[in-house]
């Protein structure tokens, strides 16, 4: 294909994935390849690291969860590239490289190191590694000449650093990376089942890797409207987190519930039964197919191995020419 783009994106392996992840990016991501894209998908252990430096047991065992969890949601390792980013030690050495050219005030100044820093008191996070966090990822991209990133919002001050990375060095040794392009993928505001941000510290979230009794237990107990104290009480669908859920698992009764909800109809404990249901049902495939690679580490491994081995061809190339154009070619 001609006008094929490239598109790189990752992962941190810090835990399993949860719904949050299967709306907010895997859906679109599956789909990527048929719409032309040449696509890499990446297990960043390394961007891991940098957070988890002093405790960092769990992160091999998270990479297989986040391979897994790729996988069953249906990532095609024949379609697209799937690897783990310290497979390919290239990143690391763009990364140098990168990294002689990167500004320390262009690090300092990104609010999402600022925001981690804050946020994250328990850990001490001032560190080299961590505040040239953007730098490797930049070469994640850039190794792949990767036009398009899908990512959230959260990450675009990344991806605004790694375009000013590429724009310096062509600027200094002349033209080789694209400035990538955010991909934003619309995605619904997904919240836990506390109403929070979905998220593993706050232990709110549905894992894609749950059992249906684990699914059934956590949306009984779910949120709702908090309007809505007693059952006569008229519920607002629209603040109420279970509602969201009908959206994605149970589409085809979202309006009759929303209209039996305000009339006070319906009952909570109803509604979140037949959420569990569909919610259940939805994931079935996806659980079943997580279940076979289970059990078949090796099948699993010998994907990432393929897929580093895919990965590796096209990063070597791409620092061969970097180190060409810096002067650092032997
Ligand atoms: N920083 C990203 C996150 O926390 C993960 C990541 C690492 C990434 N390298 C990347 C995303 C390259 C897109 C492209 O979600
Ligand atoms: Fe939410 Fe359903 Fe209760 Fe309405 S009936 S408040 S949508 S759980």
């Amino acid at each position: 294909m001609t006008n094929c783009r490239t598109v790189l994106s990752g992962m941190r392996p810090t835990g399993p994935l949860h719904i949050g992840h299967l709306f907010g990016a895997l859906t679109n991501w599956r789909q990527l390849p048929d719409r032309g894209y040449r696509c890499f998908y990446m297990i960043a252990d390394w961007h891991a690291l940098s957070t988890e430096y002093a405790s960092p047991a769990a992160i091999r065992n998270n990479v297989e969860e986040v391979a897994l969890d790729f996988l069953a949601a249906g990532l095609d390792p024949g379609k697209a590239t799937i690897f783990v980013q310290s497979d390919v030690p290239e990143h690391a050495e763009l990364h140098l490289i990168f990294s002689m050219l990167t500004p320390v005030p262009w690090l300092e100044r990104n609010p999402v190191y600022k925001e981690q820093v804050e946020a994250l008191q328990d850990k001490d996070l001032h560190t080299y590694g961590f505040l040239g966090y953007p730098v490797l990822q930049a070469a994640d991209i850039l190794i792949y000449k990767a036009d398009c990133v899908p990512i959230g919002v959260d990450q675009l001050p990344h991806l605004e650093l790694t375009r000013e990375i590429a724009r310096r060095f062509n600027y200094f040794y002349g033209p080789l990376f694209p400035e990538p392009e955010a991909l934003l993928t619309e995605t619904p505001k997904i919240p836990g089942t506390d109403n929070r941000k979905m998220s593993k510290s706050y232990d709110n979230c549905i894992y894609l890797k749950d059992e249906p009794e684990v699914i059934h237990r956590k949306i009984t107990n779910m949120f709702t409207d908090p309007r809505r104290i007693y059952r006569a009480d008229p519920g607002h669908p629209e603040t109420c987190p279970a509602f969201a859920y009908h959206q994605l698992f149970n589409p085809s009764e979202t309006e009759t519930i929303a209209v039996s909800c305000r009339a006070a109809e319906i009952g909570c404990t109803q509604c979140k039964k037949r959420l569990a249901e569909k919610t259940t049902s939805f994931l079935a495939g996806l659980r079943q197919k997580r279940k076979e690679l289970e059990n078949d580490r090796e099948l699993l491994r010998k994907i990432l191995r393929a897929g580093a081995e895919t990965a590796r061809a096209v990063a070597a190339e791409t620092l061969k020419q970097a180190k060409k154009a810096c002067g650092m070619a032997g």
